[in-house]
């Protein structure tokens, strides 16, 4: 490796492979980190996003037909619902600092592209569904127990007017995540068959 020549050698290229050297800390960790080992990294990003897919799909489809059902019947959706809806939330936060910590996905000017953004903007809005989520269940007049026994419905007094602005914006968002999901479902489709 040319840049770790001795400097006495050639004085002239000592100043040129310094800066040389400066950048390479940087990548060469990246490109010293063994092939196996990003394989590693890249292949958990993969499955952690094949089972985020899957339980937002759920979450997505099962939401609209909750309000419809007998009360007893509701109280065991939603307590599926708000704990599938929680376990979304640790499971971005967890990926989101996965693919952070590991440098995933990060193409040089990857900030340029329309797809990598979509990607980004998921993150948050998937961050912020169930947070709304959360604070709907907070004002609603039933119970809400996320797995059982995380009572968000406890969090606050029964308000009907605050429960049905909050719902209007948990499925508002709801309807901006399945557009942005399906436009990330076409773009990897093209990008996989085409
Ligand atoms: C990414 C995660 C989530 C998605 C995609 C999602 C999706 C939805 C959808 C599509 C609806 C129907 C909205 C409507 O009828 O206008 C809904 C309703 C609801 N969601 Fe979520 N949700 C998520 C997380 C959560 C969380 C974490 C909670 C609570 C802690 C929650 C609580 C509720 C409640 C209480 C309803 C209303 C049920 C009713 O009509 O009485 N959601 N959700």
């Amino acid at each position: 490796m040319e840049f770790f020549q001795n400097p006495q050698d050639n004085p002239e290229r000592a100043t040129l492979d310094t800066t040389k050297v400066v950048f390479a800390t940087h990548n060469s960790r990246e490109n010293l980190m063994p092939e196996s080992k990003k394989k590693f990294h890249y292949s958990i990003a993969k499955f952690l996003h094949w089972i985020a897919a899957f339980i937002i799909a759920f979450n997505l489809l099962s939401g609209w037909r909750i309000g419809d059902f007998p009360l007893d019947q509701k109280r065991i959706l939603i307590m599926i619902h708000s704990g599938i809806g929680t376990t979304i939330f640790l499971l971005m936060v967890f990926r989101w600092w996965w693919r952070k910590t590991r440098k995933l996905y990060t193409p040089p000017g990857w900030y340029k592209r329309p797809t990598m953004l979509l990607q980004w903007i998921l993150y948050p809005l998937l961050l912020i569904q169930p947070v709304i989520g959360v604070v709907q269940a907070a004002y609603i007049n039933y119970e809400v127990r996320a797995f059982g026994f995380i009572n968000y419905s406890a969090l606050a007094v029964a308000n009907e007017r605050l429960h049905s602005i909050f719902l209007d914006l948990h499925g508002q968002a709801a309807i901006l995540l399945i557009v942005l999901i399906l436009l990330h479902g076409v773009e990897r489709s093209r990008k996989a068959f085409i």
